[in-house]
């Protein structure tokens, strides 16, 4: 049967006390409304509409950088959960299958929960959970297997309140039934909103069947403070570490490793503590990345070794077995098999030939101020330490650069290139120079006194 989604994303977010919207606020390196997206593309929807409010063309924007098919229902004024759907509800007119509702502020939800809701037989599906401290969730009410409606804490008795069986805020129906029941809802309640949850003792009413399909509180985890946010960072990389090392990653301190929700890492690759990942990062197996390194937007091949203290950014590729040492810079550049860059270097717009040797403190010169240039260096070329290659330049294979030199020419294959000032010698001199500084220093003396 078709899916379509409806995820939710037009609430301020009052408590996250943000001038950004609160779904892209980020975990592991993604808005939350992305980890949303992600969980609900599991269940291949044909439509997925998200409906936003507040900030309502950056919410847009996340939403189209991520799935470009994705339409968008706006909610002008946020009258509640029910009126939220309401919004998105026009544009699956005609639309027949299942309507399954997110919200963009709960990023863990599992694929396997949501396949499991979408496989319950009954009209209504809510996704509910035990909660450890239930506090202003909504209540689930069911007896016998069957789950009769939904109170809100604060419409709740005292009773109710003693309720644990949550509501996470994910509900599945049938989208006629939806639309039906949607149009049905009124905002006399304690919050003067129109409350989606409202749907589930209406179509009870109706002598519909409504169930609870329920999943651990962790997948549940909503957002709200910035104290939330940080526990679901806690809680997402406390997961990935586990996924790691069950994959065959060694972590030598887990808890110091900090993963992007896209990380790839093949197996017996060994990462030290103190590493930070960014989006976009696939290291292959066998590779070795040593502490304190910043990686983003890169790709390390096997048998790579990076780091200690080295930064990667987007565009970076490293080939098998290059080697990448402390204080070095990379960016947007392609390192062939086996090239070494040790120490104190950078690389920008670049490319460089397989078993080149960078020498310390070299500087790709990419930018003029205005435009960035490229730098192409050849095979087994061996860059002099502190040598500022003013980019655009070329470096023949297997030509030689000496140290300290400013290459602004292009240096051709097998050649060596030596741009420096000539040095001088002057035998004795130094003795004759020092008096002259002491007796500098003493006339200084004798002027301030
Ligand atoms: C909602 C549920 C509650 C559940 C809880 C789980 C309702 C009435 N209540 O309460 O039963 O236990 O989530 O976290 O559904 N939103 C809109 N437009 C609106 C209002 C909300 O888009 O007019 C979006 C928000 O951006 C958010 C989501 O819907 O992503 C949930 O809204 P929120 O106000 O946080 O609902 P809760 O009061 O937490
Ligand atoms: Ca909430």
């Amino acid at each position: 049967m078709a899916t379509a989604l409806i995820i939710l994303a037009a609430g301020q977010g009052t408590r996250m006390n943000s001038d950004l919207p609160k779904v892209l606020h980020k975990v592991a390196g993604a808005p939350l409304l992305v980890h949303a997206m992600i969980a609900g593309a599991s269940v291949a929807p044909e439509r997925t509409i998200v409906v936003t409010g507040h900030g309502a063309d950056a919410v847009a924007e996340t939403a189209r950088a991520q799935d470009p098919s994705v339409e968008i229902a706006h909610q002008g004024e946020q009258r509640g959960t029910g009126h939220a759907v309401a919004q998105a509800l026009p544009l699956l007119d005609g639309f027949q299958g299942r309507v399954v509702v997110l919200f963009g502020d709960t990023p863990f939800i599992r694929p396997e929960t949501l396949q499991s809701m979408l496989a319950a037989p009954s009209d209504v599906v809510v996704l509910g959970f035990e909660a450890a401290d239930p506090n202003r969730y909504g209540r689930l009410i069911v007896h016998g297997g069957h789950l009769y409606g939904i109170v809100e804490w604060k419409d709740a008795t005292e009773d109710q309140r003693i309720i644990r069986l949550c509501n996470s805020g994910v509900i599945a129906a049938d989208a006629a039934l939806l639309r039906r029941l949607v149009e049905g809802l009124d905002d006399r309640n304690a919050s003067g909103e129109f409350y989606l949850t409202d749907i589930v003792a209406a179509a009870r009413a109706e002598g519909l069947a409504a169930e609870v399909v329920t999943c651990p509180e962790a997948e549940t985890l909503g957002v709200n403070t910035r104290a939330d946010l940080a526990a679901a960072e806690r809680a997402f990389q406390a997961a990935m570490r586990a996924e790691m090392m069950a994959d065959g990653v060694t972590l030598v301190a887990p808890e110091t490793v900090f993963f992007a929700h896209d990380t790839v890492v093949g197996r017996e690759t060994v990462i030290g503590p103190n590493v930070v990942f960014g989006p976009g990062v696939t290291v292959e197996s066998g590779a070795e990345i040593l502490p304190f390194c910043h990686l983003e937007g890169c790709h390390i091949s096997q048998g790579a070794r990076v780091g200690p203290f080295a930064r990667l950014r987007p565009g970076t590729e490293l080939g098998g077995d290059v080697h990448v040492g402390n204080f070095v810079e990379i960016k947007n550049a392609i390192l062939d098999e086996g090239v070494k860059v040790g120490h104190l270097s950078y690389l920008g717009d670049a490319h460089v030939g397989e078993h080149a040797n960078i020498g310390a403190g070299t500087v790709t010169c990419n930018y003029d101020g205005v435009m960035k240039h490229r730098t192409e260096i050849g095979e087994r070329a061996f860059i002099g330490s502190d040598t500022m290659l003013i980019a655009p330049v070329k470096v023949g294979a297997r030509a030689l650069t000496g140290s300290g030199s400013v290459i602004t020419e292009d240096v051709p294959d097998d050649a060596v290139a030596i741009g420096r000032a000539r040095q001088v010698v002057r035998p004795g001199l130094s003795a004759k120079l020092f008096e002259k500084f002491k007796a500098t220093k003493a006339k200084r003396q004798k002027e301030t006194e």
